[in-house]
């Protein structure tokens, strides 16, 4: 059986657990298949034969909008999905908001797992220097891969799998409230974002190109961007070519891109997790 794990990852957190699910997959004989939300919504990989399908995105407030925009128009008639997510800080019962959303759509939510990358969220809000300083923990990281082996036992049985650590189930009332509280914090971080150097823009389209929510239009010579668009992935600013998309409000430091570059870096291919798997004997 082939499984996609469909995810948006701006600066790679979810790709790197995407990899480690996969290698749960893998240990059960399945085969996994990373796929950008980018690639999917180009046209470039078909969804029809697939009976589970992953969803994985980072937390902006919720899963990060390239996902939540698709999945929101998606009929997923009967399939069988589950969601994984990493966030900086706090997940926001966005597993919670999300199980809603692919219910409503006709998929059947089979299991959850969320990963805190601990001061990322530092490291991309420019909020402090030392963001780069927090060790992987193995054991973490292993849970992405039992993850991944768990969730497709249940799969085949039909019963749902959330991860151990997985807290943040909420009812109706606790995600109104945290609606909210979104609000205004995703406000605060675009305050931080938004700062354009056009004088120096060359017009050449990269940024418009690789917006993943299409927020931004280079328009004689000078990139317009639609702040209700913009997920604040900063990828624009990290691949423009001639520093024209700037943050001057924290000057130029060295940029957060991914956990390799985090102390303690662990390459996926080199986490042994103890998870050996005999469907008979697990429960
Ligand atoms: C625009 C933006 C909003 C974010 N909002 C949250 C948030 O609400 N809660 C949180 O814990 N982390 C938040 N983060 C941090 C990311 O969720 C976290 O770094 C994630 O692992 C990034 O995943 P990626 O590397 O796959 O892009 C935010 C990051 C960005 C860029």
């Amino acid at each position: 059986m082939d499984i996609p794990l469909i995810y948006f990852s701006s600066s790679n957190n979810t790709a790197y657990v995407a990899k480690l699910i996969a290698l749960g997959l893998e240990k059960r004989g399945l085969k996994p298949d990373l796929v950008r939300i980018e690639d999917f919504k180009a046209g470039r990989y078909d969804l029809a034969d697939a009976d589970v399908i992953g969803i994985g995105a980072p937390i902006y407030g919720g899963f990060a909008e390239p996902i939540k925009d698709w999945v929101k128009d998606f009929d997923f008639n009967g399939k069988k999905v589950f969601l994984f997510s990493t966030a900086g800080m706090v997940h926001f019962g966005s597993t919670s908001e999300m199980i809603k959303i692919v219910e409503k759509n006709n998929g059947k939510v089979i299991g959850g797992f969320e990963m805190t990358f601990q001061g990322c969220m530092d490291g991309i809000i420019y909020l402090k220097e030392q963001a780069q300083k927090y060790p992987l923990k193995k054991k973490e990281l292993e849970r992405a891969i039992e993850f991944g082996c768990k969730i497709t036992d249940n799969a085949e049985s039909g019963d749902g799998y959330f991860d151990s650590t997985y807290k943040h189930y909420l009812g109706a009332t606790s995600l109104a409230i945290i609606k909210v509280i979104k609000l205004f914090v995703l406000k605060l971080i675009k305050v931080f974002v938004y700062v354009i150097d056009s004088r120096k823009c060359i017009a050449c389209m990269k940024c418009e190109e690789i917006c993943p929510s299409g927020a931004i239009q280079v328009n004689r010579k000078k990139p317009i961007i639609n702040h209700g668009r913009c997920v604040s992935c900063f990828r624009c600013f990290k691949e423009c070519p001639s520093k024209a998309l700037n943050l001057r409000f924290i000057g130029n430091r060295p940029y957060y891109r991914g956990p390799w570059q985090l102390e303690g870096y662990i390459d996926p291919e080199k986490i042994k997790s103890n998870m050996e798997f005999n469907p008979e004997t697990t429960d």
